[in-house]
């Protein structure tokens, strides 16, 4: 394996009533605070009354950008830059999903260029410098709240596109499991798939592995597997619900990834799917990832499903290893279709084939994706055809 850095300093206020260190935390970062928030989930569950206590007795004045879309759009990035550029913002303060962190975190980034916020992603434009961002998170999901990484959409390129900056990593970050009691189950669900794909993202390496961050993937895994199902029957459950946004964090800030140098190869996939459809993307990954690893599947690689299917399915591992192989790839199957009740099929979900062939061009940007398994358009093509 190959040497790397880890440097994650976001600063992370853990549990119940977490939220109440808010104000004393973004006073260290300057009088002008805009809260970024979704379509309103806040309101309904009270927290906006919370956040708007602390900033106000704190003596910090208050501006909003309200209406963050899930699957984030340019034009709220754009929005968001122009109010922090009117108003001398000194700090952004993202409450709600992934989505809003996102936005929140491009935001940061815009409010310090000139140019169009779109020229981050179809230009590759520099991130220099970003606005502070502190989050509040409601939704176990993405891990936006621990990394530097932001997911941004065009509709009107159907494009959708996600970047790592360093700039745009959150200072500090509440994380209270109370505050996800409201999650629908759905929400959840698809929240808990995004969870499990991103470590298999990882775990299903090109190279050998570090046995230790093999293990701490394993027990992230059986996290989510153990615990979604409690939280889906109860949504109170506050084991269950701490256990999963801990693990969402963990999953995705960096630690699990070693020195690992592959692609990410389900997530591009997905991507082409909300772009060009708007679904959920917890929801898509759950579909493409089984049909990924079946594809994937060969007597070269059979050894690190026969590990996830021992690990962490307890299959008997005297079966044959290919037997264990399909046997973990179905178990995961009835995990997301059975247990989390996700739709198992994109003809489900209404998507056809019409766009399988752009949609794969553009996920691997006209080359090969350098994943667990190479992938060239044709791969992906006949992945998304067998989600069919
Ligand atoms: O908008 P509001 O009203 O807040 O409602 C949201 C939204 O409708 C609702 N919600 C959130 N917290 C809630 C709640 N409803 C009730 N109670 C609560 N406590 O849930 C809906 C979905 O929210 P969203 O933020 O879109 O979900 P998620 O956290 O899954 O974020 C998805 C976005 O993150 C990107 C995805 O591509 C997608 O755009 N990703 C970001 C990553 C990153 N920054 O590292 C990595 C991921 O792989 C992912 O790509
Ligand atoms: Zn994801």
């Amino acid at each position: 394996m190959n040497g790397f850095i880890y440097n994650v300093p976001t600063k992370i206020h853990f549990g119940e009533n977490a939220v109440s260190h808010l104000g004393d935390e973004l006073k260290n970062y300057g009088k002008k605070v805009l809260l970024c928030y979704g379509g309103g989930s806040i309101k309904k569950s009270g927290l906006y009354d919370t956040v708007k206590e602390q900033i106000e007795n704190a003596g910090l004045e208050m501006f909003e950008l309200s209406g963050i879309e899930p699957n984030p759009r340019v034009d709220s990035v754009r929005e968001g830059a122009k109010i922090c550029k009117e108003q001398n913002i000194d700090v952004l303060l993202a409450v709600g999903g992934g989505s809003t962190l996102d936005c929140t975190k491009w935001i940061a980034a815009a409010a310090k260029v000139e140019h169009d916020a779109w020229d981050f992603f179809s230009d590759w434009a520099d991130v220099t410098d970003a606005l502070p961002v502190l989050t509040v998170l409601t939704l176990s999901a993405t891990g936006s709240e621990m990394n530097c990484g932001g997911v941004i959409s065009n509709p009107e390129t159907n494009d959708k596109i996600g970047r790592l900056a360093k700039p745009l990593l959150p200072k500090v970050s509440f994380l209270d499991p109370t505050l996800t009691y409201s999650v629908s189950k759905y929400q959840t669900a698809c929240g808990s798939a995004d969870i499990l794909s991103h470590i298999l993202e990882v775990y299903f390496a090109r190279e050998q592995d570090l046995y230790m961050l093999d293990c701490v993937m394993e027990g992230l895994l059986k996290t989510v597997i153990k615990y979604t199902p409690v939280a889906l029957q109860k949504p109170d459950d506050y084991e269950a619900r701490a256990n999963l946004m801990w693990a969402s964090s963990w999953a995705i800030n960096t630690f699990v990834t070693g020195g690992k140098q592959h692609e990410w190869s389900c997530h591009p996939l997905e991507h082409e799917l909300s772009a060009f459809y708007d679904i959920t993307h917890g929801l898509g990954l759950a579909i493409l990832t089984p049909r990924f690893l079946r594809y994937c599947l060969s007597d070269k690689n059979v050894g690190k499903y026969v590990q996830f299917g021992v690990n962490v399915f307890d299959i008997d591992k005297n079966l044959p290893p290919m037997e264990i192989a399909q046997k973990a790839i179905e178990m995961l199957e009835n995990f997301l279709f059975n247990t989390l009740g996700l739709s198992s099929t994109l003809t489900e979900i209404g998507i056809n084939d019409e766009h399988f062939a752009l949609m794969a061009k553009k996920a691997c940007e006209g080359a090969t994706l350098q994943g667990f398994v190479d992938l060239t358009a044709e791969d992906i093509e006949k992945i998304y055809r067998m989600c069919l």
